[in-house]
């Protein structure tokens, strides 16, 4: 999960530091990072961090070696770091640039991305992605951490190259599923090349696309394409890719599914229309299409009845360990490790999860957003935490314009309660006092002694 917690450069700063560490000192085994930008100018949001120089070396490695302390394991916790390419999805910027558009293809998505359209990489461009990534991987061994994760999924680059609708290129790098794959092939061929065969190499990959029409390619064709196109990729070619990436060497897969952060597959819960309102608002500046998503989203939350708001977040409910079938389908075609990803909160889903040999390992987000120390809730023998996760997804829609932190207002009991809860994300100076949604001045000491 990320913030905006690193500098505007992309140097990790202590406040992101400070938000990673807390989830070490709450017992997970491990952490994989916020997705870490490999290209300079598509830095997004905003305040993530960057790998794209070598300059970011060094305060990386300061901070994984104080995140990885943290952890209360005996090797503490350990850190991989998930690199990536937004694409033409690029969120933010702090002004309109050509290079937030770039994709596999042209299209038009009224909802990811800040662009109006999006524009197709040449292939001097896919060359320099593919060395953007291998070099953000020698980086990543070089500050220490103990694996690297590529993202696949969430809608970004690679995602849109794996896609149909996103990717009607001609040349060796679309068409058929082979060369849709390949770009994803030839990067991780470079970054295993750039970490060597020991290091640990994993791919987050999204099992099942669901898209819907909320895209237009172009040029228009007619008859349009099929069926298949515009839903993507499903699970028969997700399991394809999958054993190509354990021939290809990868050491574990991370699987979620959906296309686009965030989107209801990948985040399970309730619509947060008010977060994605603020910020389709805040970055309505840059492009035509940014205001007129800002003006559509204004205008539905004038209709009565919350019908707007109803109809914008169809397909948006919860359901517990979404992906844990899709993990499934997977580990049955491959022998490497897959890790579940997507609205685990209850133990007893947990462990079933474990137990049943659908997945080997389980991913949490927002849960341990709103209880850092879900772990230990669990030892003292709650089955779910006294405060949980509502799975609102506030959060998710608020990270780019606002610091990270449970933005449930339900889960408080006062608005200075919510308020503090998010300060203490993002700074150990912060008060530390909200326990249970409510402010018990107790709490500091024993938080800040950890
Ligand atoms: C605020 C926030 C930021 C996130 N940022 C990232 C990210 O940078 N990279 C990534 O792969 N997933 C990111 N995610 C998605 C989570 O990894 C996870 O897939 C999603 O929240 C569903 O899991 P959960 O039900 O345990 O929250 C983010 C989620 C949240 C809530
Ligand atoms: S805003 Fe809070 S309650 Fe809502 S999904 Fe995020 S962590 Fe959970």
């Amino acid at each position: 999960m990320g913030g905006r917690t690193a500098y505007y450069d992309g140097t990790v700063s202590p406040a992101w530091v400070h938000f990673e560490k807390r989830f070490a000192a709450g017992g997970v085994a491990g952490l994989i990072s916020p997705t870490i930008s490999v290209n300079e100018a598509r830095q997004s949001p905003l305040e993530y961090p960057s790998l794209h120089d070598n300059r970011f070396i060094g305060p990386l490695r300061d901070a994984v070696r104080e995140i990885k302390a943290a952890g209360r394991g005996k090797h503490g916790c350990r850190y991989i770091v998930q690199i990536g390419d937004t694409g033409g999805h690029t969120h933010t910027s702090l002004k309109p640039q050509d290079k937030d558009r770039v994709s596999a293809s042209p299209f038009f998505d009224a909802q990811y991305g800040y662009p109006n359209t999006a524009r197709a990489m040449s292939l001097d461009e896919i060359g320099e992605t593919i060395d953007d990534f291998s070099n953000a991987a020698r980086r990543v061994v070089a500050a220490e951490c103990d694996g690297i994760e590529i993202t696949a999924s969430k809608g970004y680059l690679i995602h849109q190259f794996l896609n149909p609708l996103t990717n009607r290129r001609t040349d060796d790098y679309g068409g058929s599923l082979d060369k849709r794959f390949k770009l994803l092939e030839d990067i991780v061929k470079a970054v295993r090349k750039a970490v060597g065969a020991d290091f640990l190499f994993g791919v987050r990959l999204s099992a099942k696309d669901f898209k819907s029409s909320r895209f237009a390619r172009f040029p228009l064709t007619w008859p349009p394409p099929p069926k298949q196109v515009w839903i993507g990729n499903d699970l028969a070619e997700t399991t394809l890719y999958a054993k190509k990436l354990e021939a290809l060497g990868v050491d574990y897969l991370h699987i979620d599914s959906g296309f686009g952060f965030p989107n209801p597959h990948g985040s399970p819960g309730g619509f947060p229309f008010e977060a994605v309102l603020n910020t389709f608002n805040a970055y309505r500046f840059l492009s035509r299409k940014a205001r007129l998503r800002a003006t559509l989203f204004n205008i539905a939350k004038l209709v009565p009845m919350g019908l707007g708001k109803k109809f914008l977040g169809r397909g948006w409910r919860f359901t517990p360990a979404a992906n844990l079938d899709f993990a499934a389908a997977i580990r049955e075609v491959v022998s490497i490790p897959v890790i579940a990803n997507g609205g685990f909160q209850d133990r007893d889903i947990i462990d079933g999860a474990l137990t049943s040999n659908k997945c080997d390992m389980i991913a949490i987000a927002r849960p341990l957003l709103a209880n850092p120390d879900l772990l230990d809730q669990f030892d003292k023998g709650a089955n779910r935490p006294s405060n949980p996760c509502s799975f609102c997804s506030l959060c998710c829609a608020s990270t780019a314009i606002f610091p990270l932190g449970c933005y449930d207002q339900n889960r408080f009991e006062t608005p200075e309660a919510m308020t503090n809860q998010i300060l203490a994300w993002c700074s150990p100076n912060a008060p530390f006092n909200v326990k249970d949604g409510k402010i018990d001045k107790s709490v500091q000491r024993q938080e800040l002694s950890q």
